[in-house]
């Protein structure tokens, strides 16, 4: 086996904003109950960005404390990447308002546009800098205040999301070419333009003006979902050289119970094996990974040298999975 750079996951961190807003809360604005939303979804509750609490404000705090976890400080990062469909601005990114509120040196900074696939698009792209030795310490970061993109008017959709950040570290380390070396070791990436209606904002700069309100064809997103989903994890496996059987935990996007179940069962999966935060954080987009992540870590389930696989569906369609060894 011939010597090589792996992008190698060396902290983690997450951060929720202190407002719980649960089904009861939801069931005061439209036309749903806390049995409905349990049933089709496994949500209880999720949390809400305070007013004036914005994208980037969540994304520093995760980072800040993935930072920490690492050992390492804001001066060490030359890398951000934030994967955000709910940026503060439209422009500038939310990566370059991470670097400035964290006090970062000059270095890269941008954002990663593909939804609910955003940290596995951000962390595939941090993995290329960083193994072709253009990064020595990257921040990837999922961060959104989903709220702020719903119709509170539709019941369909207003129920199932949320807001948070995640963020992990990343730093090349000399690997050996095998499966048991730490860090990323196979991604398959996956987008589908001709499905854009099945979910979609209705607005943007360059059509509305207008920031615009999430629209979704939720049955249709569930098919999708299982079955693009199941595809890039068994690719992403076969990328990184690995059996399904292998992996010790799996880390979906955490869309709804019911899409974690589907695959796990699509693919034989033993549901105790997936972590899901569905039920405390619902679809917080690109940030679900991370925060699951992050929860998987401080609980003690997640421990260093474990083969984890991270998969996702969102808006475009994109979708992906990756696998890495922490
Ligand atoms: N409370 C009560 N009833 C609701 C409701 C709510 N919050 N939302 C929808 N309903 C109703 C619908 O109006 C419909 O009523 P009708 O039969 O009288 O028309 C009924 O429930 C069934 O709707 P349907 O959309 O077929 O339900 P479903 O079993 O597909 O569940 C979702 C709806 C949204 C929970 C489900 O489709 C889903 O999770 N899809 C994936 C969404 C997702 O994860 N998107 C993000 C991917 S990144």
């Amino acid at each position: 086996m011939s010597s090589c750079i792996r992008s190698v996951v060396t902290g983690v961190g997450d951060y929720l904003p202190a407002r719980v807003v649960t089904n009861d809360d939801l069931a005061k604005v439209v036309d749903t109950s806390d049995a409905w939303i349990v049933e089709r979804t496994g949500i209880h509750q999720r949390r809400e960005a305070g007013d004036g609490e914005t994208t980037s404000d969540l994304a520093t705090r995760a980072a800040d404390r993935a930072l920490a976890h690492a050992g390492r400080t804001p001066a060490d990062v030359d890398l951000i990447i934030v994967g955000t469909t709910t940026p503060d601005l439209t422009f500038p990114a939310v990566a370059t308002q991470v670097q400035r509120k964290l006090g970062c040196p000059v270095g890269i900074a941008f954002d990663v546009q593909a939804v609910c696939s955003g940290f596995v698009y951000a962390l595939a792209t941090a993995d290329n800098f960083v193994v072709r030795g253009q990064s020595k310490c990257c921040l990837v970061i999922g961060a959104e205040t989903m709220t702020r993109l719903m119709d509170w008017t539709d019941r369909t959709t207003c129920v199932l999301f949320g807001d948070g950040a995640g963020a992990v570290v990343l730093e090349p380390r000399p690997g050996e070419g095998t499966t048991a070396d730490r860090g990323i070791l196979g991604v398959a990436l996956r987008a589908d333009g001709t499905k854009q209606d099945l979910l979609y904002v209705d607005g943007g700069p360059s059509t509305t003006g207008t920031t615009g309100k999430l629209r979704m064809q939720g049955n249709q997103v569930f098919r999708n979902a299982v079955v693009n989903i199941s595809e890039a994890v068994v690719a992403s496996a076969r990328a990184a050289g690995v059996a399904l059987e292998e992996v010790d935990w799996f880390i979906p996007h955490q869309a709804n119970q019911r899409i974690l179940e589907g695959v796990a069962r699509r693919l034989g999966i033993d549901e105790r094996r997936v972590i899901s935060t569905v039920a405390e954080h619902a679809n917080t987009s690109a940030a679900s990974i991370p925060l699951a992540l992050a929860q998987g870590v401080a609980d003690g389930r997640i421990k260093p040298g474990q083969l984890l696989l991270i998969e996702a569906m969102g808006g475009g369609l994109t979708w992906g999975a990756a696998v890495l060894r922490l």
